[in-house]
């Protein structure tokens, strides 16, 4: 009665969107579980006993109250010390972090920079700052136009290790524009975690960057991690900085006590297998190169079609066959594309029963 006339032109568009409740026992190739650690139950079990010992197993209050624990302390510890920052706090979820710290940094007469395929979470939050600009995606000289005629008393660029929905890498001389104009750099390394770097940590580890004062890591746990909830790290002064004004600390109960655990006992667990792991990312990425010459420095395969009406049309026939993969829409893409990700779960034989699949389209 309220908004059916919105719901109708949506489904003439094809864009309406449903959620479904997902099916086990099919080939997930559309869950960010990049190294399939939503099925390791070691790290489950362990959990389970870290909590017990505990004696705990819910945070019942914000952080600032009585809601932070010495599991949130452990995993900000390891988190901070593994990425070489100074200091780290954990979020909710990834979209309360980006939101959070976009919406808490970017004060009166400060100019926020984000990049133009920017996660939403991190738009939204830019409804509720004063001055907000956005530059082409990936494009370190337009950033640089933007940044040398910007008055911003502080400058906040934000953007993505690996941006979620192309699988394209940060373009490294964005990290020099951002040093040159004093700026702030928040990072999203929600894809980048857990997929790139010699230690699997991500954008800085694969550039080979040394975190500095102007810079902010946002890691998110509901996905190469297996579990949920996000962390941030920075400067001593930036994160206290978040405890007094990132309104998602404030004013939000504290992030689930087992999903923390888990997020421990994941990092130490993606540490100590990292070899192993890099060696199955390589296979997947050669299997895409060889199969559908598509050259990913990501896990994320973006595979284009013609409208949105084929994408949910071929989405619906592979899951027929037995695959999951995402059809994504505008206005998440521009244009529709079949959101395609090998993750580590998926054998290279069912991938090439997936290659077959969309042959027989
Ligand atoms: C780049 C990026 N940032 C943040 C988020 C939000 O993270 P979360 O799912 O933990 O809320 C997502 C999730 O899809 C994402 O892709």
């Amino acid at each position: 009665m309220f908004y059916q006339k919105e719901l109708e032109t949506l489904k003439k568009k094809g864009l309406f969107r449903e959620r479904k409740v997902s099916q086990p026992h099919r080939t997930d190739l559309a869950s960010n579980d990049y190294l399939g650690l939503s099925q390791n139950w070691e790290v489950f079990q362990k959990s389970v006993r870290d909590l017990e010992e505990f004696g705990e197993r819910s945070p019942k209050a914000s952080m600032l109250v009585n809601g932070y624990s010495e599991i949130h302390q452990k995993f900000e510890t390891r988190i901070s010390k593994l990425n070489g920052f100074e200091n780290g706090i954990v979020f909710g979820s990834g979209f309360l972090a980006n939101f959070g710290i976009l919406e808490a940094l970017g004060r009166n007469g400060d100019e926020v920079f984000l990049d133009s395929e920017y996660h939403a979470s991190g738009v939204v939050a830019t409804k509720l700052i004063n001055r907000t600009k956005f530059f082409n995606h990936n494009s370190a000289e337009h950033l640089e136009t933007l940044l040398k005629s910007s008055n911003g008393k502080r400058k906040i660029v934000a953007v993505e290790g690996i941006y979620s929905m192309s699988g394209d890498i940060l373009n490294k001389d964005i990290f020099e524009v951002a040093d040159k104009f004093d700026a702030i750099l928040l990072v999203d390394e929600a894809h980048s975690f857990g997929t790139i770097g010699q230690n699997l940590l991500g954008v800085f580890d694969h550039f080979n960057i040394t975190p500095k004062e102007n810079h902010i890591k946002l890691g998110t746990l509901g996905k190469a991690i297996g579990s949920y909830g996000a962390y941030v790290l920075a400067s001593n002064e930036i994160i206290s900085f978040l405890e007094n004004r990132a309104k998602p600390i404030i004013y939000s109960t504290a992030p689930s006590l087992f999903e923390t655990a888990v997020s421990l006992n994941s990092i130490e667990y993606i540490w100590q297998n990292k070899v192993h792991f890099l060696n199955e990312i390589v296979k997947r990425k050669n299997f895409f190169l060889k199969n559908f010459k598509i050259d990913k420095i990501s896990l994320i395969y973006p595979l284009p079609m013609r409208s949105s009406s084929e994408a949910i049309e071929q989405r619906d026939k592979l899951l027929e066959l037995g695959f999951v993969v995402g059809a994504i829409r505008p206005p998440t893409v521009q244009k529709p594309i079949l959101r395609v990700i090998p993750n580590l779960a998926v054998s290279i034989s069912e991938l090439e029963r997936f290659r077959d699949s969309l042959n027989l389209r």
